[in-house]
């Protein structure tokens, strides 16, 4: 039974492959194609799919779309006579869903007619609820999906048991957490796609002073957890516009909020204006009201379900700060976000809804990784090398032994380089997770700038991340449950805070990648010999990227590191090495950066 799984027409374009009920590969879009978020229809994703194994489109039995236009129809109609543009968009979208067999035979070069799969429509909030639990370790869970808007509703909550999903409720349009924290994220001048996590980041800094008024703007609500009100938004008016770049392949959402909102708030922040003590204030605060909002849903999920686990999606679910207080605040003891919890993850979700809810089938996979992606074998990984050899062969590229490969590593990161770290398959979903990772010396507290200044050139008040290796999680964290795709904060153990300080947020917590042996014992390796060297079983770990997707190929790496002031390029078992550079004046030196105490 072969199902491929098609987020299409949407941001976070992305294909899976599933076959008798294993995950083979799941990719997005956006790493071919290199335009962040990219929508569209996911042509060289799908053609990964098929090529990983060798199969052809006819081969395919059935193809999933996670998106169901005739889901929710009354209130579409209800709202598609008071919005006619937004409805004339969407008609557009729907005119496109028509289409998908005709694209898929464009993107596979065969013709329309000799697709034997059968197609599914699958509501998008059902979709990721299916993401989320259907490749959890659960048999049983309370599921949330909680995102801005898909197939008219926001919210969607449901009891996954054994191979069956019960949808218990939902919330509709206008009222979105996720289009509330879109709109507050671009009343504080954040409005590209995707920025939200900025927002998230800063809160740290804020006091939350203006919870009151966000009490108004997201009001508790009964039975349904929350409600928008309405009077600062203007999307229920006009829709959310949603328009498209870069050949349509980049979404640009509009204005969102009304001016009440300024009104009640001040003056939005324009992007060049600092960001100052107000602005850090109301993201603390649009990020408290956030939690509780969250926090009552899942409680009202919790006395449905009687669950002592969760699992989560929705782009919400990549709210790592809110997830990580969520056993403080239910009564849930377990949570399980899979790695890609937004809008891609949707390809996996419908994918394994039509094998599961529509076909009956048992479970027998579970999501304990993230590495689904491409992957280059050491012959492609050489022949990039040789590719680029006038350029990298004055550094030197040296093929190590696994064991070598892994002490070197670990003793340039030490000595304060930066590392690109290239193994393996990409990883599946936003985070880099130790496969396509950017790795620094987390007890020195100058590499934050130092990776800002040389290669990031983010946001100074974003946080970096760390990896732990798993088994050392309670000795730096006040928990200990594992959080293997990033998508938990906890609070640095306050004695740790000083160790560990570039990885640690101003508010003392991390947004942790917990490293199992199991499923990627060289990155585990590579932290334990760290551990070895320094005392600190702890990296640093940002995405391998320069204001763009993570690198996919050996060769995007490649011009990364010659394109950036990275020091040191580990790619499969090849190390290259440039030799120390002079910092311009006003840089800390990587290599000379002061240490944190070791401990
Ligand atoms: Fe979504």
């Amino acid at each position: 039974m072969k199902i491929l799984g098609i987020n299409a027409y949407h941001a976070n374009a992305s294909a899976a492959l599933v076959i008798d009920g294993q995950l083979v590969t799941a990719v997005e879009e956006e790493r071919f194609n290199r335009v962040k978020y990219a929508a569209g229809f996911p042509v060289n994703a799908i053609r990964h799919c098929l090529a990983e194994v060798g199969l052809t489109l006819q081969e395919i039995d059935h193809v999933a779309i996670p998106r169901n236009p005739w889901a929710r129809l009354a209130t579409k109609l209800f709202y598609a006579v008071r919005m006619p543009r937004f409805t004339l968009d969407r008609f557009r979208a729907m005119k496109q869903f028509k289409g998908i067999h005709e694209d898929l035979a464009a993107a596979c070069d065969v013709d329309p007619k000799a697709i034997r799969a059968q197609l599914h429509r699958i509501e998008h909030h059902v979709a990721h609820l299916a993401s989320a639990f259907f490749v959890s370790p659960f048999d049983r869970a309370a599921v949330l999906s909680t995102d801005g808007l898909g197939d008219f509703a926001s919210t969607m909550w449901a009891t996954g048991e054994g191979n069956r999903l019960k949808v218990h409720g939902a919330v509709a349009f206008p009222h979105s957490l996720g289009l509330y924290y879109t709109a507050l994220s671009q009343y504080l001048g954040f409005w590209k796609f995707g920025d939200e996590y900025k927002v998230m980041g800063l809160a740290a800094y804020g006091e939350p002073t203006h919870v009151e008024e966000f009490r108004r703007i997201v009001k508790a609500d009964g039975g349904k957890g929350f409600a928008l009100g309405l009077q600062y938004f203007c999307h229920h008016r006009t829709g959310p516009e949603m328009t498209w770049q870069e050949n349509g392949k980049t979404p640009v959402l509009g204005q969102l909020f009304s001016p009440y909102l300024e009104e009640r708030l001040g003056k939005t922040r324009t992007a060049d204006e600092p960001v100052g003590k107000k602005h850090q204030d109301i993201a603390a605060s649009m990020q408290a009201v956030l939690e509780e909002a969250y926090f009552r849903l899942l409680n009202q999920l919790h006395q449905t379900t009687r669950q002592s686990q969760a699992c989560l999606a929705g782009g919400v679910a990549f709210n790592c700060v809110a997830n990580g207080k969520i056993f403080d605040n239910t009564p849930f003891s377990q949570v399980y976000v899979q790695p890609a919890a937004g809008d891609a993850g949707l390809a996996v979700g419908a994918a394994y809804y039509v094998y599961h809810q529509i076909l009956g089938q048992p479970r027998s996979f579970v999501m304990d990784h993230a590495y689904w992606g491409p992957q280059f074998t050491p012959e492609a990984i050489a022949q990039a090398l040789e590719n680029g050899r006038t350029k990298v062969s004055s550094l030197g590229v040296r093929k190590l032994s696994d064991e070598e490969l892994v002490c070197a590593t670990a003793k340039h990161i030490a000595d304060g380089k930066i590392v690109g770290w290239f193994q393996g398959r990409a990883e599946w979903g936003p985070r880099a997770l130790g496969n396509r990772s950017i790795l620094v010396d987390p007890r020195r507290a100058e590499m934050k700038d130092i990776l800002n200044q040389r290669i990031k050139r983010r946001e100074t008040f974003r946080p970096f991340a760390p990896s732990i290796r798993e088994e050392a999680t309670g000795q730096f964290f006040e928990r200990s449950h594992p959080s293997p795709f990033m998508n938990l904060a906890y609070s640095v153990r306050p004695e740790k805070r000083a160790i560990i300080p570039a990885p640690t947020h101003v508010d003392g917590t991390g947004r942790l990648q917990t490293v199992s042996r199991q499923t990627n014992p060289r990155y585990w390796a590579l932290i334990k010999e760290f551990e070895k060297l320094t005392g600190v079983p702890v990296l640093l770990n940002t995405s391998f990227n320069e204001n763009e997707p993570i690198v996919l190929t050996p060769q995007e790496a490649i011009n990364c590191f010659l394109r950036t002031r990275m020091d040191v390029l580990v790619l499969g078992n090849y190390v290259v090495e440039k030799p120390l550079l002079a910092s311009p004046p006003g840089e800390a030196t990587a290599a000379g950066a002061r240490l944190g105490n070791a401990g």
